[in-house]
This record gives structure tokens, sequence and C-alpha cells, in this order.
């Protein structure tokens, strides 16, 4: 089968990918012998440069993805399309992204299906949200919901080049809405399967998370520090709306495979953030009540957070002070 005969994924797919020769106006990205990356735009005509030379855009348009090419000056680049997990921690950022490692972990533990309507805020710089339009395809629904305008810019520019969007048009699956998302899910009166947040403070959209929620459906926060991981969830268990929380976090290490000498990385991304999913229960139900107790003193008197409706706070213990004129006078 020559180049020429290879069929594309379809249009309808919206995969964000092609098959066969490279093309004007898509992405490639060019990897050196050293592992330094270079993305840019195919432009007929234009040239890319670097410490090793340059390379025409013509040589490169035109050929089947996966080879090597020779700059002026003898430095060698592998050409392939990027990958999204390439893409997105190689994109322009707004603010921080979400991982590739913990987007597979959001589209698998949170359920994220074909057909599926997402919700998800904020949309920061639009990482998570490309994984999220693969993941519903073609049938779903991802509504994106961000209260700064200069991110949701990023975030646009970003989705846009990674699926190829025609300039003036928006992802056909894809709506981006400025706003806070608590305040918008209510007065939109959006209904969804899936919700994922990914903000300072989530807890504050639970009552509108909740609502927005068809039964069944699942919430997904993304938290990085131990004290947003606690707050969301207590918030979550005192809600009474929603299951048990589940968190969770996932590490990844890489391994050097090399003859005899098969040993861990050097170097991992320690910690990214952490990961809760709850879901939705029936208008009016409760899950049943855990017969397990809480651990000794996780809610005592000098917890301060939200509550588990059966651990009320315990009395305040008066405290004892030494009588006047005693013997620790
Ligand atoms: C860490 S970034 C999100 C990154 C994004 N998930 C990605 O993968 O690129 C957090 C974003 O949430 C936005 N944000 C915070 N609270 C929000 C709220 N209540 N409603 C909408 N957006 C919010 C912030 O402006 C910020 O851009």
């Amino acid at each position: 089968m020559s180049s020429a005969d290879i069929p594309d994924i379809p249009v309808e797919a919206r995969a964000g990918v092609h098959r066969g020769p490279l093309r004007e106006g898509e992405w490639v990205r060019l990897t050196d012998t050293k592992g330094r990356r270079h993305n840019f735009e195919l432009v007929a005509g234009k040239r890319f440069f670097s410490n090793k030379g340059h390379i025409d855009h013509d040589e490169l348009i035109g050929r089947e993805e996966g080879f090597t090419v020779t700059a002026s000056t003898g430095g060698e680049y592998l050409v392939f399309r990027p990958l999204l997990s390439e893409f997105v921690v190689s994109m322009p950022r707004g603010a921080a992204v979400v991982y590739p490692k913990d987007a597979a972990q959001i589209v698998a533990m949170a359920d994220i299906f074909p057909g599926a309507s997402v919700v998800e805020a904020g949309v920061g710089s639009g990482a998570l949200t490309c994984s999220l339009l693969r993941a519903v395809g073609p049938y779903g629904k991802v509504t994106s919901f961000e209260r700064r305008e200069e991110f949701a810019e990023v975030a646009r520019k970003n989705v846009d080049q990674f699926f190829g969007t025609p300039a003036g048009e928006t992802h056909p699956n894809w709506s981006l809405n400025l706003g806070d998302l608590q305040e918008e899910l209510p007065r939109q009166q959006i209904r969804c399967d899936r919700l994922i947040l990914d903000m300072l403070a989530p807890w504050e959209c639970i009552d509108a998370t909740a609502d927005a929620l068809y039964p069944g459906g699942m919430v997904c926060a993304y938290v990085a520090t131990t004290t947003q991981l606690s707050r969301f969830v207590e918030t979550v268990r005192a809600h009474g709306g929603f299951t048990e929380p589940q968190a969770w976090e996932s590490l990844v290490r890489d391994w050097h495979v090399e003859g005899l000498a098969v040993r861990p990385g050097h170097k991992m991304i320690g910690h990214t953030a952490f990961l809760v999913t709850a879901r939705k229960l029936a208008p009016g139900q409760r899950a049943p009540r855990k017969t397990r107790r809480p651990a000794p003193g996780a809610y005592g008197p000098d917890y301060t957070g939200p509550r588990p409706a059966d651990m009320p706070a315990p009395e305040p213990v008066a405290e004892v002070l030494p009588e006047v004129g005693s013997d620790l006078d």
C-alpha cells in the first residue's frame, strides 16, 4: 500500500489525529538526538531554524511520519505528529495543566464514556479538555467553565490547535463558558453525567454539582494539597447526596531497560495531585450508614472542618485553671 492509499481517520471522529502523509497546516514534532523537542506548524515555503541549521518545511510535507531528517549543518531529527500526551506538556500554558498520567486516571476512573455529557471547571490551559473531548467522542458534549478570560483564551487556542478546528469555529462537541461554575451551573440549568473539578476551592461547587449531576453521575476532583483533599472529601460527606468519596493518587515511574541494566529510572514526577470521586445518589436518598467507626480522634475537638451528619462536634471541655494561692503559684 503506498502512502497515498492510507485512509485518513474519518473527520467525524474528531480525533485530532491524521494518518498518511504530513500535510500543510498540521503540527509536527521534531526530536533531536539529545531528546530536545520542537513543535511547529507545517507551512509550505517556510524554514525551521535551530542551532543545528535549518530544515525546509517542504522537505517534511508529503512524507509519512516517523522518519529522520538532517538539518543543513548535520543535526538529525526524528519527525512525528505529536501525541496528545506530548502536546499537552509542550503547549502554551495559562494555568497549571492536568498531567497525562492524571488525565488517563480521570478518563478511566471517572468513567468518561462516548456520548457522555461532561462538565469541567476550570478549563485552565485546556489540557484535560482535550482528553475529555476525545473520550466523549462525536456523540458527547464537554461544557467547560473558566472564571478568567485570559486563561479561557489560552485554552481555546490549545484545543483548536490540537483538534485542527478551522479558524472562527469551535469544536462541535465543546462549549467554553466564562464565569464561576457554582453560579453558572444553576443559572444555565445544566444537567450532566460527569463533573470534573480542577480548581483551588472545589468544595465551593458541591451544592451546584449535586444539583447538576444525574442520579448515578460522578463528581471527580483533582486537588494538589492534603488540606484541599480533606476539605473536599468532608464537604462531599457532609452534603449527604453522594456515595462515600474515594481518594487516591497515582505515581508513575519510568524504567531503564538495557541488557543487564534493568532498573527504575532516576527521575520521576513525585507528586502532581490527588483525585477524589463520588457518585450522586437519587434525590432524597442517603447511602447506608458506615459500619466502621472513624479512627479515634478523627473528628475530635481539634478537627474544625465540615462534619458528617452523624458525627457532631464534641462538647467543649472546660479548661481547669489552678486555684489562686494553690501550690502551683
Ligand atoms: C489548575 S487550572 C485548570 C487546568 C486545566 N484543568 C488543564 O488541564 O489545563 C484551574 C483553573 O480553575 C479556574 N477556576 C478556579 N475556580 C473556578 C470556578 N469556581 N469556576 C470556574 N473556574 C475556576 C482558575 O481560573 C484556573 O484557570
